[in-house]
């Protein structure tokens, strides 16, 4: 006979839940309890969780709780603040939380080649960013024709685009910027070719933010950059307009980039959590040092609840609980975020990596299969706007798509009227998802609207909303940075607990390894006149009609 361990039983104590009739209603638990909105909400601070219009009630809350414990969810808190190898596969700490910790927090980190003092490490990097976003700002630091630098191109890709360009987006649009930024990801020419139309090479600062210093587009773009500021300015003017943010000093000196603009971090910090780290120098320059300070602290404030509060409190855990419960339990395979802030236009696509990348897994810590469905498709758009696209299917769709609404109490503009239109909206998205419209309603509304019986026959099943879907509410005063640095560790954390529930690495890629070596396998063929590979026929024929297609056959 098998042998059924605790954390089976847990998820069985799950399955159990599921199986009950209504398992995936909601209004009924709130008629059940005129408390239910409190009891589902959690705080820290302004910021306000409500998980109540989920179909988790109180016992499935308990045996999810239970679940987390079971599945040694405090023992990987543990491990992970205390800078243990969490990535297993390569021997390397997750201690992001470091870089938004005093020098003084005593946050070390594992790695291979020994044990780092993360938070000094860390502050100390960031004295160094400080005072170069110090000097660029007022004038020290200029470009070599002696004009101020007005822009900041940030090249990056995954990671060390995604978190900075969401990040300065969201604290630049409502104040404006220090510095103009632009970021430079695709390895498409076209993205080049618009910035150096749009750019002053004499006033464009050029930071190269990649971790491994190895990566084809970003090496590719940083290469065109560096031929169009020496094409502009000659070829010993392009070195004060370059600054680096990796944690290979050594490419980096083979690029030709001066120590002094070179700003490092270890192998401790992943690429999707390290906006936090000086790949997030483009944030300080356009947003401002206090900022780039302030959204740190907020990240830092998330780490210290995360870590000290109790698991039924704790954002972080409630959040990947109901996240297990519709992926694991209901069956859920979508995830929509929805920003009712134009701010957090980035966000989604930032999460994208942060979740799919990290959870993005099939293989367990032990090598074997998981077992269990892992990380959903995350998609998302600003509310109002995704309205009009396609929450049509999340409100009527086959499938259930949980979402998550994104909202603050006070705008940063001076149209005030607007902000209740936008909040208004919000609300009702997530009103009409957990009611729905049943048909005897609509048949009633039509009849009093004077509509004829056949054509309420008619009309009536394609209004019918079923109701009964699952959304979280994330509320809180001001989108300013700090509270933003809460909300990105909010996500961080939640994704840390969802793999450490699922048994899996959350912290390394090598999903994106494969793609990577055949690309450098197919390059060469694509030029002309070369040899071809060997392929499947697909990809045989493809590459045979682009040579065709481009006169090369
Ligand atoms: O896409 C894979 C990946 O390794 C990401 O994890 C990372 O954020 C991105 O590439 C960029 O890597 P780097 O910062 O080393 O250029």
């Amino acid at each position: 006979m098998e042998h059924t361990t605790i954390l089976d039983e847990a998820w069985l104590r799950l399955a159990t839940l599921a199986a009950r009739p209504d398992a995936a209603a909601i209004r009924p638990l709130f008629a059940a309890d005129p408390d239910r909105a409190r009891r589902f909400t959690a705080t820290l601070d302004d910021l306000t969780v409500d998980v109540s219009k989920t179909a988790i009630d109180g016992e499935a809350l308990v045996a999810l709780l239970d679940l987390a414990h079971e599945a040694g969810v405090e023992g990987f808190r543990r491990r992970l603040f205390a800078g243990a190898a969490v990535n297993a596969t390569e021997g390397r700490a997750a201690m992001h939380m470091a870089l938004r910790a005093p020098a003084d927090a005593g946050l070390h980190a594992a790695l291979p080649d020994g044990i780092d003092d993360a938070s000094a490490r860390a502050a100390a990097e960031r004295d160094r960013m400080r005072d170069f976003v110090a000097r660029v700002h007022d004038g020290t630091l200029r470009g070599a024709t002696g004009q101020v630098f007005d822009t900041v191109l940030n090249i990056g890709i995954g990671g060390s685009d995604l978190g900075p360009r969401m990040a300065t987006e969201a604290l630049t649009l409502a104040h404006g910027a220090r510095l103009r930024a632009r970021f430079l990801s695709n390895v498409d020419g076209t993205g080049f070719a618009a910035l150096a139309r749009e750019l002053d090479p004499a006033r464009t600062l050029v930071l190269v933010a990649s971790k491994t210093f190895t990566t084809l587009e970003t090496m590719e773009n940083a290469q065109a950059a560096r031929a169009w500021l020496a094409g502009a300015l000659g070829e010993p003017a392009v070195g004060g307009h370059f600054a680096a943010l990796s944690t290979n000093l050594k490419a980096v000196a083979a690029f030709g980039i001066a120590p002094g603009q070179v700003f490092g971090f270890r192998d401790w910090v992943g690429g999707r959590y390290s906006l936090w780290s000086p790949v997030g120098l483009s944030i300080a320059l356009a947003a401002g040092w206090d900022t780039f300070q302030a959204l740190l602290d907020g990240g830092r404030a998330m780490d210290l609840h995360f870590r000290d509060a109790d698991f039924a409190a704790n954002l972080p855990v409630l959040l990947a609980l109901v996240d297990v419960w519709h992926i694991n339990v209901m069956g859920y395979r979508n995830h929509c975020v929805l920003a009712y802030d134009d701010r957090l236009r980035r966000f989604p696509a930032y999460l994208q990596q942060l979740e799919m990348e990290s959870n993005g897994k099939s293989v367990a810590l032990d090598g074997r299969p998981v077992g269990r469905a892992t990380c959903p498709v995350i998609f998302g758009e600003p509310g109002t706007d995704a309205q009009h696209s396609f929450m049509q299917l999340v409100h009527q769709g086959t499938q259930v798509v949980p979402v998550d609404f994104l909202l603050a109490a006070l705008p940063d503009h001076d149209r005030p009227a607007a902000h209740l239109v936008l909040a208004a909206n919000a609300f009702a998205q997530a009103e009409a998802l957990l009611r729905g419209r049943t048909e005897a309603e609509i048949r009633a509304e039509l009849a009093a609207g004077g509509m004829p019986p056949a054509a309420i026959d008619a009309a009536a099943p394609h209004r019918v909303f079923s109701g009964d879907r699952p959304s979280t509410t994330i509320l809180f005063r001001r989108l300013d940075a700090f509270t933003l640095g809460r909300l990105i560790a909010l996500y961080e954390h939640k994704v840390a607990v969802l793999g450490a529930i699922w048994g899996i690495n959350s912290f390394d890629q090598w999903g994106v390894e494969l793609g990577k070596v055949l690309a450098g396998g197919i390059l060469p063929e694509l030029k002309r006149g070369a040899k071809r590979g060997v392929h499947d026929g697909s990809t045989a024929a493809l590459i045979a009609r682009f040579k065709d297609l481009r006169g090369e056959a």
